[in-house]
């Protein structure tokens, strides 16, 4: 059968990777695609949020699955466009989307199904939201209700500083209408992991979790990023805790969806924030993380599109997830300015022609072709993942072949899985 994945980043070129070597696929398709994906699938050049041009692509193709890599197309209703012209998707629909496109929804379901998270009050007047932060106990965390690329977060350790992130939503409109609705949240304390699980309405299945790098600069300082690296597994979180965080957290909001006639079928992510209490959920994403992705998939034994197909039509009960004793550690290199701005142009050394390098996998996320060179198109521009029995041997490798490729301001974090290669004597 033919797939096709939709999105362009470093988590779409792992997907696109794990589907090539499926013996159910014989052609694999990806909208729009990126300079190292156009090496080993047929790249379309249509946006993901052209949902006409891509449901047109999806009628000139008739894949037998659908891949929703990014939160914005789910949310704005691709998945349902496509399932209702007869298709098999992997992701969720518009109103499943919602977990992730409206933090107050989010809270609402988690609230409604008992799901631990941190308290909150929402706001969508500027003079309410000001009068609120006089009233409440600091450190608190001020957040836009919509999708604001991992960028609507701010952590503000005083109330001088939550006023200002206030007139960042209401008065700049730094995160244009996603930040009009405005959520103040208690500030929770403790080690983040991120715990995803496939789900085909019903049956929830783990994925073994990673552990995300979200500030750009080592020690988690600087700004947030999308993400500077990431490990798997997590030595922190034994799959009994997985399983307890699934019951807890996954369970019952799938459940309570469905009360509401809602249905979930795709990758449910839970960030969690692993607080002195129990587990508290941070924020629902309701896709594959990026980089998360990258460390991950790279560790699945089992045929990925088989998953996504019986999350598709509902027959995830059958399965069960094989893993490599390996870890994996993922390492992202960033161009100039990211995350504030991001270079594009510079020329990319160090890579073989098809964008890869012997001994790693090398995801590419803001890569381009230009003349025959590889060339930077975005923040973050590659993710280089590498296997090893031990975290020290992952990290060898990786950073082995960071330091192989060269551009202009290239920015990475020294300091990926440093932790678990230290505590694994
Ligand atoms: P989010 O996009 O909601 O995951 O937030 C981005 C980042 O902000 C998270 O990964 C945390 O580092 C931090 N964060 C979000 N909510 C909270 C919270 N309630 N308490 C502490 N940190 C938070
Ligand atoms: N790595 C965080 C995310 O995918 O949103």
């Amino acid at each position: 059968m033919k797939v096709l994945v939709i999105g362009s980043g470093g988590r779409e070129h792992a997907i696109v990777r794990k589907t090539l070597v499926s013996s159910l696929v014989a052609e694999v398709h990806c909208a729009p695609g990126n300079a190292g994906i156009a090496h080993q699938a047929i790249c379309h050049s249509i946006s993901d949020s052209d949902i006409p041009g891509l449901l047109g692509l999806a009628k000139r193709l008739d894949p037998g699955l659908v891949v929703i890599g990014p939160e914005a197309p789910l949310c704005a209703g691709l998945g349902d466009t496509l399932r209702d012209a007869g298709y098999k998707v992997f992701g969720p629909g518009r109103e499943a989307a919602m977990l992730e496109g409206s933090k107050g929804f989010a809270k609402e379901v988690m609230i409604a199904a008992g799901v631990p998270t941190a308290g909150y009050a929402r706001f969508i007047e500027y003079q309410r939201a000001m009068a609120h932060l006089s009233a409440i106990t600091y450190p608190v965390v001020v957040k836009a209700n919509g999708l604001a690329a991992g960028k609507g977060v701010i952590i503000a350790e005083a109330m001088a500083e939550a006023e200002d992130a206030m007139r960042t939503c209401f008065i700049d409109r730094s995160f244009g209408d996603a930040g009009l609705d405005v959520l103040v949240e208690e500030c929770l304390v403790g080690h983040e992991c991120s715990v995803l699980a496939l789900c085909d309405g019903e049956t929830i299945l783990p994925l073994e979790p990673a552990q995300d790098y979200k500030r750009i600069y080592e020690g988690d300082h600087g700004p947030n990023t999308g993400g500077m690296g990431c490990y798997s597994p997590v030595p922190r979180v034994p799959s009994q805790l997985v399983d307890e965080i699934i019951d807890m957290v996954h369970r019952p909001t799938v459940a309570e969806l469905a009360r509401r006639g809602i249905e979930f079928k795709g990758v449910l992510y839970a960030g969690l924030m692993l607080t002195a209490a129990g587990p508290r959920v941070l924020e629902f994403n309701t896709r594959f993380g990026d980089p998360e992705t990258q460390a991950i998939l790279p560790r699945l034994e089992n045929d990925l599109v088989e998953l996504m197909l019986a999350c598709a039509d509902g027959t995830l009960s059958a399965h069960k997830l094989h893993w490599k004793d390996e870890c994996c550690v993922t390492v992202i290199m960033a161009s100039a300015g990211y995350p504030l701005s991001s270079s594009k142009g510079d020329v990319i050394g160090g890579l073989e022609l098809d964008g890869g390098l012997p001994g790693v996998e090398v995801f590419h996320a803001g890569t381009a072709e230009e003349d025959g060179r590889l060339i930077t198109n975005g923040g973050r521009v590659l993710g280089i993942s590498a296997l090893d029995r031990s975290f020290k041997g992952a990290r060898a490798k990786a950073y082995d072949a960071v330091g192989k490729v060269s551009f202009d301001g290239r920015q990475f974090r020294r300091d990926i899985a440093e932790e678990p290669a230290r505590t694994e004597g």
